[in-house]
């Protein structure tokens, strides 16, 4: 077991926050520029339903990027993997999460992975519902049945901030319009994209999101399948090999476990069979996740052997 105590945790925080200070906080979406970059907070989720945690966990932030893996988790099982993987490819790119470079270059130009934004934005193109409001009340139906936490719900301000500067993901969307990948109103995708990024949650609800992948799908406490676990396997595998971008070779190599960050400074770990992780910590490095949150689990990985490899 990682980490038996709070104390035990709080003491890798600890040692990890001086990183803070090297990193900056996410400003591309005015909102998000408002953190405080000292912010450094962890929670663990064991299968039993115990929690270990250290920081101010209660504090609230936006999933961001981490949203990817929970939409992609939520139309492979509402569309199927033939459907979804006709549309997106499966293969990382190397590339910022942002860039639409390998678009132009791919024949047809279907996205190189859901991982990306080009890519997500196909994967919420094709959450199932007759309106933004259904179709996003569904999305949060789903995440309030991973976290158990009703409450959860998405942050206003943020998904207004993002929706108003997102000039580059609405190219994106032109694009894969044009090449006949998606086939929606652009501000209507861009709009329920805004609002799956802002799903707002404390490293508890996250800790438990990463416990249920880390358990192939099924909730810790219950036992009930709550992904079926071929999805669960795919999502985890498409965090090893994509979750932290043009960094994800790097993570694999110096802390070997399926994550996922966003630029929040939200990082979600999937320990598989042991533990789900959530971290937040909004100071990021130059690849857009969070600084502290990476050197935290890089000393637990190290110390607790959590690497897969
Ligand atoms: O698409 C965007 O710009 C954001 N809402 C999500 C990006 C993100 O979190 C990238 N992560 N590192």
């Amino acid at each position: 077991m990682l980490c038996r105590t709070s104390d035990e945790l709080q003491r890798y925080v600890e040692r990890s926050k001086e990183w803070t200070k090297k990193g900056k906080v996410a400003d591309y979406i005015p909102a998000l520029g408002k953190e405080n970059p000292d912010d450094l907070s962890i929670a663990i989720h064991y299968p039993s339903g115990e929690c270990v945690s250290a920081g101010d966990i209660k504090k609230k932030f936006t999933l961001q990027s981490i949203s990817k893996v929970i939409s992609l988790a939520f139309v492979l099982m509402d569309k199927g993997k033939d459907f979804v993987f006709d549309r997106v490819g499966m293969e990382p790119t190397g590339d910022p999460f942002n860039s639409i470079a390998k678009l132009e270059t791919m024949a047809p130009a279907k996205p190189l992975n859901p991982m990306i934004n080009a890519g997500a934005l196909v994967v919420t193109h094709m959450i199932n519902g007759d309106s933004t409001e259904e179709r996003l009340q569904r999305l949060l139906s789903f995440v309030q049945d991973l976290t158990n936490d009703q409450s959860v719900t998405y942050n206003k301000e943020v998904a207004q901030s993002e929706y108003e500067t997102a000039d580059l993901n609405r190219s994106l969307i032109y694009f894969l319009k044009q090449h006949g990948i998606i086939d929606e109103d652009v501000e209507q995708l861009i709009d329920l994209y805004s609002k799956q990024c802002s799903i707002e949650m404390n490293c508890l609800n996250l800790a438990r999101i990463g416990a249920v992948f880390a358990m192939d799908g099924a909730d810790p406490q219950t036992g009930k399948q709550l992904i079926p676990s071929d999805v669960s396997r795919i999502c985890k595998t498409f965090m090893v090999t994509c979750g932290m971008y043009n960094a994800s070779g790097e993570f694999a190599i110096k802390i070997g476990i399926p994550a996922k960050s966003g630029v929040s400074g939200g990082i979600m770990g999937s320990v598989p069979g042991r533990f789900g992780i959530g971290i937040f910590g909004p100071s990021l490095d130059e690849k857009g996740n969070s600084i502290a949150g990476i050197r935290l689990l890089e000393l637990l990985s190290k110390d607790y052997q959590l690497s897969m490899f």
